[in-house]
This record gives C-alpha cells, sequence and structure tokens, in this order.
C-alpha cells in the first residue's frame, strides 16, 4: 500500500470531491468551509493531522498549514496546542439570526424570502467582526461621518466586487444605502413627485407598492406574461398617460419568478426612450452572473437605476446595500439621501465590505447555490405535473392553482396543516384582482428534509381539493 493510500485510511476526515494534485490551500480551506456548512464536519470534530492530510492529498505540509489557517482566519476552525485543529463550537452567545422565521411548534414557514438558515453565515460574521476590531484605521473610518454618496474606500470594494459578479459599476455611480428598500424609497422619494405616476409589473415587490403608496404615487399595473411586462401593454398605458418611473424586477421576478429575455430587454427600453421613463431596476433577488441577462444600466445607462443589497446573500438583518444611478442625477439622491439619514451606517459598510472583499461572501453564495439547486430539485419532483415557475437563484416558486382551488383557501387550509405561506393579495398593484396562485418560498426551512415535510402538505393538499365551504343561509 502506498503512503497515499495509508495515509487516505488513517485520517478522519478527507475533502470529498477531486482535489487536484498540488491543489492550492484555498481550494482545502473552501473544501472545509463546504463541509461544515453540509453538516459533514460537526462543531467539535477533529481535523486530521497536519501531515497525515498532506500524504493523503500529496500536497505539502505547508499547504495545509495555511488551509488551516486560512479556515481560522474564516473563524470555521480552532487550533489548540496539544489538542490540534478542530471545528469550532457554537457558544451560546453567537448571533442567531433565525428569529425572523414565523414558524413555531410543527409549523414550517414557506412564507419568507430569506437566505438559507446556515451557521456558516453566523461563523463568518464573528470572524469578520473580529477581524475588523482588530484594524485601528477601519475602526477610526468607520466612526466619522461619511459622505451623503456613502464611505469612499467602501464604494470602491462595492464596486470591485460587483464588477467580478459581471456588474460593471463606477464607483463614482454608486450611492450606499440602508438595504434595497431604502434604495427603492429614495429614488421614488427623491425624483417623483407626489401625484405623478409609476409603473411596474402588476404583480410586483410589496415594498415597491407600500413606497409608491406612502409618496403619494399613482402606481400602475402593466400585464405580464412568463417574461414579465409585457411591451405592448406598457406602450398603450404610456399612450394615454404620462408615466415617469418603470419598476422590474428583469431578472427574478417576486412574486412570479418570471424572467426577461434579451429581446424584450431591449424592447422595454425603446419604449422607455420613445416616452422619457426613468427605469428602476431592482436586484436584490440575486442572480448568479451566468444566468443573469443584460442589466438595464448596460443598455440604457442614461436612464437606468441599478439596486442591489446583501439581503439574499448575506442577510437582511445587516441592512446594506446600494444604487446605482445615472451621473446626472446623483446630486439631486445625495441631497435625498442626506435629509432622510445624513449617509450609510459606517460600521454597517465596514462589515459587509469586508464580508464582501474577503471572499467570504462567495464562498457562502457557492453554498447556497448548490443548496438551492438540490431545493428546485426537489421542488420539481414533489410538484411534477402542476403549474409552476421557479428561477434556479430563486428563492421561491409561483405556483398556479387547479381550479377549484381559491389562493385565499389554499393558504388558510395550508396553515392548519402546519405550513404557512402568503398570499397572493399584498402583490398586487392597485385593484388588480389577485390570481388563484401562491408564492412558495423554500428557503427558510433549516433543512431539506423539513422543506419536503412542508412541500408534500401542500402537494397532498392540492390533491385533495379544498374542503367544502358551509352553505350560506
Ligand atoms: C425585489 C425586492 N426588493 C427589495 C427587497 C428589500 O431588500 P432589503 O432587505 O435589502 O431592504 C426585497 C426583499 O425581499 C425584494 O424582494
Amino acid at each position: 500500500m502506498s503512503i497515499k493510500e495509508k495515509a487516505q485510511q488513517r485520517a478522519s476526515w478527507l475533502p470529498s470531491g477531486q482535489t487536484p494534485a498540488g491543489a492550492r490551500y484555498k481550494t482545502l480551506a473552501d473544501q472545509i468551509a463546504a463541509a461544515i456548512a453540509s453538516g459533514e464536519l460537526k462543531p467539535g470534530d477533529r481535523l486530521p493531522p497536519q501531515r497525515l492530510l498532506a500524504d493523503a492529498l500529496e500536497v505539502t505540509v505547508g499547504t495545509i498549514t495555511r488551509a488551516y489557517k486560512e479556515a481560522e482566519r474564516r473563524g470555521l476552525l480552532e487550533a489548540k496546542v496539544g489538542s490540534g485543529t478542530r471545528v469550532r463550537g457554537k457558544h451560546s452567545d453567537e448571533p442567531n439570526f433565525h428569529h425572523l422565521s414565523k414558524a413555531t411548534g410543527d409549523s414550517i414557514d414557506l412564507s419568507l424570502s430569506i437566505p438559507i438558515p446556515c451557521a456558516l453565515r453566523e461563523r463568518q460574521l464573528s470572524a469578520i467582526m473580529a477581524r475588523l476590531s482588530e484594524q485601528p484605521s477601519a475602526l477610526h473610518n468607520a466612526l466619522e461621518y461619511q459622505s451623503e454618496k456613502g464611505n469612499p474606500e467602501q464604494r470602491k470594494q462595492l464596486a470591485a466586487w460587483l464588477s467580478g459578479q459581471n456588474l460593471h459599476i463606477d464607483a463614482d455611480e454608486l450611492l450606499l444605502s440602508i438595504g434595497g428598500q431604502h434604495a427603492d424609497f429614495l429614488v421614488l422619494q427623491s425624483l417623483i413627485r407626489p401625484g405623478e405616476a409609476v409603473a411596474s409589473d402588476a404583480l410586483t415587490y410589496p415594498g415597491m407598492i407600500a413606497c409608491a403608496r406612502q409618496l403619494g404615487l399613482k402606481h400602475l399595473p402593466v400585464s405580464m406574461d412568463r417574461e414579465g411586462m409585457r411591451p405592448d401593454a406598457l406602450e398603450r398605458l404610456c399612450e394615454r398617460q404620462r408615466v415617469r418611473l418603470l419598476y422590474l424586477m428583469p431578472e427574478h421576478n417576486n412574486p412570479t419568478a418570471a424572467h426577461m429575455s434579451e429581446q424584450r430587454r431591449r424592447e422595454i427600453v425603446r419604449i422607455a426612450r420613445k416616452y422619457d421613463l426613468l427605469i428602476l431596476e431592482d436586484g436584490v433577488q440575486f442572480v448568479s452572473a451566468e444566468l443573469r441577462g443584460t442589466p438595464f444600466f448596460e443598455l440604457a445607462p442614461e436612464r437606468a437605476f441599478y439596486i442591489f443589497s446583501v439581503s439574499k446573500i448575506l442577510s437582511g438583518g445587516l441592512r446594506f446595500g446600494c444604487l446605482r444611478a445615472p451621473s446626472a442625477l446623483i446630486p439631486q439622491l445625495a441631497a435625498g439621501l442626506r435629509a432622510q439619514f445624513w449617509s450609510s451606517p459606517g460600521i454597517v459598510g465596514a462589515v459587509a465590505c469586508e464580508w464582501l472583499a474577503s471572499g467570504d461572501a462567495d464562498i457562502l453564495i457557492n453554498w447556497q447555490n448548490q443548496e438551492l439547486a438540490a431545493r428546485h430539485a426537489l421542488l420539481e419532483q414533489v410538484f411534477r405535473g402542476y403549474d409552476f415557475h421557479a428561477h434556479p437563484c430563486g428563492f421561491h416558486a409561483w405556483l398556479h392553482l387547479p381550479e377549484p382551488w381559491r389562493a385565499s383557501d389554499f393558504v388558510e387550509q395550508a396553515r392548519h396543516r402546519g405550513v404557512t405561506l402568503v398570499s397572493p393579495e399584498p402583490f398586487c398593484v392597485g385593484t388588480q384582482p389577485a390570481p388563484q396562485a401562491v408564492r412558495i418560498c423554500i428557503t427558510p426551512p433549516t433543512s431539506i428534509e423539513s422543506l419536503e415535510t412542508g412541500l408534500n402538505r401542500l402537494r397532498d393538499l392540492l390533491a385533495e381539493g379544498p374542503s367544502p365551504t358551509a352553505p350560506l343561509v
């Protein structure tokens, strides 16, 4: 038996999948992270001694030392003299972000659009805060008043990270915001006057409906199909009525999961130029570069905004995002931002930007994408034969209910079966009637098994049909 084979037999853990001979330490650190995220390595588990792993993988001991150090830096491992290197345990005072889940007892929450819960996220945050607390210049910067657009260094870091995601935005075009919802509100509040009209898909993100309502704007629905907004319907609307701004989620509509083709984007831009509409693209429902179409700010830089936030990749509690705006409109937005709250909090930006720039966020995104792929496969399997629509990066699916189901009854009866869903009404613009369809979020359950239980309960309910209603007297 070779040294390699002997070492492989003795090692308590080996990275799954291929570790290329001579692999760099970061690859191995990523594999450790993935094993922890998947539960293969548990808190307290001991990693193989460095020499043994080096022999098993046919790399130098130095590579293993660097990989363990890198994993330690990310807050994944802890090394103790005499007891080797172990997976960090969960301390009782570590932050727990799962309180958002509405599910109680046996109830399974499929109503919230939140990142998939995972202990790695909290470990990463804890390590990032520890790192930041040891950097006097970062602390000093975080305590300073910032310019309206946000800390210049953070804008550069964010622009660099977005470029790596194929979103090529100059740092000068960015304003930092307190999440995506704030950026949506800022654009409407700074650029659209009360009484003016904005238009969006007839089914859209409820936060946008709330913004328009709060600001006294007219919010006009535009009919949709499987690609989202229909250009013919938009053009008819613009012929009848002055519209100032178009709100779109071309990658992945919340709630319908519609994805807009390139041809349709160009058609929308043609109409926007003809009728002088601003285009607000909301990219908060984050889609990986390889599945993303051309953002509107590339097609129509003079009139398109783009919103990014870390809510769907890092956490919704962090409250950090940004707005890309046409240069000519930045002064108006900056003035609006200053009037609201001066600028994005430096400390929040420091945490979020370190998370993105250090590469930790990418590890989390890769893990989440893999987990999403498994959850989407499950969705396909459970709802085979039903009319539903989903996007591979999406946190939700849109299920058209078979007759005679009504959405409100389905949501109510699902609740009795221990599954929490949100009804379609909050997504309807104006007085649009609610469709007989529901949004099913696949991310809140901590495990895929729990998701499977929830989806099976819904499928059984669909198959059984609505319980008979009492006759009216
Ligand atoms: C389309 C869309 N925009 C904005 C938001 C709000 O984002 P944030 O949490 O960054 O404010 C959400 C949240 O679900 C969303 O789905």
